[in-house]
């Protein structure tokens, strides 16, 4: 998919299919997030792919919106303390699955002491976000409209309205 149009077109989701994603294509969600770049190449992150159903539930009661991670196919906690670091390593996860018609979307943490217990961290080891994915439940095709198009309806501020030339 072009670069553009997957950005465009990505939307937060938060209800997925059945449908498992395949090894590969998870292996290539969590390269994604790898091969990020970050403050002086610290890459200090670490990934949590959250598989044992009892720590999916206790994980599940440690995010604002519990439902998402019940209902996901792949669930990816982010440990880090580095929030720009973060920002990088998780959209390009996002988008990497975006563009193997994987959804996702960011879940903020609600009780972060619960978070960290619930994936074996300790306490200097703080939950950035737990990452959630899933073909989407209702499908949405990128290649249907154009990157222009997607850009047009998203639910964003306009240009004129974030930038100044000075
Ligand atoms: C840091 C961060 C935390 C978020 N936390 C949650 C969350 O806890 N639960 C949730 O359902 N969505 C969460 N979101 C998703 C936002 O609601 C979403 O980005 C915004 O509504 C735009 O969605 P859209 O791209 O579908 O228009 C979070 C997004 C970010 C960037």
């Amino acid at each position: 998919m072009d670069t553009f149009l997957a950005i465009a077109s990505k939307r937060d989701t938060r209800r997925y299919a059945e449908r498992p994603i395949p090894g590969d294509v998870a292996e290539r969600i969590l390269d994604a997030g790898r091969v990020a770049g970050s403050a002086r190449n610290r890459q200090a992150w670490r990934f949590r792919v959250v598989e044992s159903a009892e720590r999916r539930e206790r994980l599940a009661d440690a995010v604002y919106a519990p439902d998402n991670v019940r209902g996901a196919r792949l669930v990816v906690a982010i440990q880090s303390s580095s929030a720009m670091d973060v920002g990088r390593c998780m959209q390009n996860m996002m988008l990497a699955a975006w563009n193997d018609g994987v959804a996702s979307c960011p879940n903020g943490i609600a009780d972060a002491d619960a978070a960290r217990a619930a994936l074996d961290l300790g306490e200097d080891e703080p939950v950035a976000t737990v990452l959630t994915f899933g073909y989407p439940a209702r499908e949405r095709d990128p290649e249907s409209r154009p990157a222009a198009e997607w850009s047009a309806r998203a639910d964003r501020k306009p240009l004129d309205e974030l930038v100044r030339r000075i």
